[in-house]
């Protein structure tokens, strides 16, 4: 008999200021539909010049030390595509500011957007041979592209942690994945840059492309059918994009194209991702995590996940909640998180973009903003320097 494996606990974080796309579209004259409506986005969070991945990342996760210990927690694999240092995984500093035991491997996963499924998916492996382990998966990322370019008003940032174990109390992730693979340059930031590239249209063609390559492994590999799902997690790199993707699924199967099906199927996951913006791997499970938060009762109902990550790497797979899931869901701080963010207006913004972090080697103390539990105070002799506040 297979195990139960899946996600057990889910906690996420974003940033301490939020820009809405109404002082977006007045600075730059962009008609405020195309915003809301043409890629669905209202806002987007925008870290503190004293917070990162790092700080982000703890902040999700410590609601999850504290509900569940750490004692079983023997790895924590950490997927970011906003990487702060070439050697050292972020995760280790998490590790640190956290207190986890010192019997406990770490590491940092990459592959865009899709480098938390990949994490879950190494998790579910490492309990299956150790069912008594924990295992911490966290997807942390700043989005950010140049200003002034047709990417601006698709960034954001936020955290996201997971408790991935055995008789999980949230989602059992199931066996098959459908797998894609493509080599494209649809998006990458190599090492010289701060800000992403990308072509958007070709990025677009390039998700609904791994849309279709998951689905037609998925079902290779004797995966559900279509009907069985209640819902759909996406990427949603912008929330429109979760539509495209899944109206391209369902033209690719054969079915109608039905707008209000649509929505059924995609509508309850984007209430966060169209306030946060985009939050590149964290976005999938920002995506059920407001499913499990507003939906009507889901248990026993299976959910499809589809990540997408540019480049590009992509995996279908489904998970189905669990019984009493209800009484374990974060809802109220996962409002929270989200409400407790201060609004920028654009100039303020711009400079919070504009900021670089000193490269000159010297020692620099960074402006006290956040109010979060965890702040990056600065560099000292090439070290990055965190502080509990
Ligand atoms: N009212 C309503 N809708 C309007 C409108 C208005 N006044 N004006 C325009 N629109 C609609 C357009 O018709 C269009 O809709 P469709 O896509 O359904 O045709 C939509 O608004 C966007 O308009 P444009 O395509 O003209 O927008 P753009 O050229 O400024 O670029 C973008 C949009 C490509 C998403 C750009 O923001 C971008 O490059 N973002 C970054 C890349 C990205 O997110 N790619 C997604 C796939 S890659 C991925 O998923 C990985 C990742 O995380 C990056």
């Amino acid at each position: 008999m297979s195990l139960s494996i899946g996600i057990h606990d889910l906690s996420f974080a974003t940033g301490e200021f939020v820009l809405p796309h109404t002082a977006l579209a007045a600075y730059n004259g962009t008609e405020i539909g195309k915003y809301h409506v043409g890629i669905g986005q209202e806002s987007m969070s925008v870290p503190a010049a004293d917070e990162d991945i790092v700080t982000l990342a703890a902040t999700a996760a410590a609601p999850i030390v504290a509900r569940h210990g750490s004692e079983r927690i023997r790895t924590v694999v950490f997927a970011t595509e906003s990487s702060i240092d070439q050697a050292k995984s972020a995760g280790v500093y998490v590790h640190s500011l956290l207190g986890l035991p010192s019997a406990t491997r770490v590491v940092e996963l990459k592959q865009a957007c899709y480098g938390a499924t990949a994490a879950l998916q190494f998790a579910i492996g490492l309990v299956q041979r150790d069912p008594a382990q924990q295992v911490l998966v966290i997807a942390s990322d700043v989005s950010k592209y140049e200003l002034d370019s047709p990417g601006e008003a698709t960034q954001g940032a936020a955290a996201v942690a997971m408790l991935v174990g055995m008789d999980p109390a949230l989602v059992r992730i199931e066996d098959p994945s459908g797998l894609f693979t493509a080599d494209v340059m649809d998006f990458w930031r190599p090492n010289y840059l701060s800000t992403a590239l990308v072509d958007g249209q070709e990025s677009i063609g390039a998700y609904l492309q791994a849309v279709e390559g998951t689905w037609k492994d998925y079902s290779e590999q004797g995966g559900r059918a279509l009907e069985e799902f209640a819902a759909f997690c996406y990427h949603q790199p912008f929330t429109k994009m979760a539509y495209k993707a899944h109206r391209h699924l369902l033209n690719y199967c054969g079915y109608d194209t039905d707008s209000d099906a649509i929505a059924g199927a995609i509508g309850q996951t984007t209430a966060y991702n169209t306030v946060i913006g985009n939050s590149y791997t964290a976005s999938v499970y920002l995506g059920l995590a407001a499913l499990l938060d507003q939906a009507d009762d889901l248990t026993g109902k299976p959910i499809g996940f589809l990540s997408y990550g540019s480049g590009s790497v992509a995996e279908f797979f489904a998970g189905t909640v669990v019984a009493g899931y209800r009484e374990r869901l974060r809802t109220e701080a996962n409002r929270e998180a989200i409400a407790r963010r201060k609004p920028v207006d654009y100039a303020a913004y711009r400079e919070l973009h504009q900021r670089s972090f000193p490269t000159d080697g010297g020692d620099h103390a960074t402006e006290r903003q956040t109010t979060g539990p965890f702040r990056l105070a600065g560099i000292s002799g090439h070290k990055r320097q965190y502080e509990t506040r």
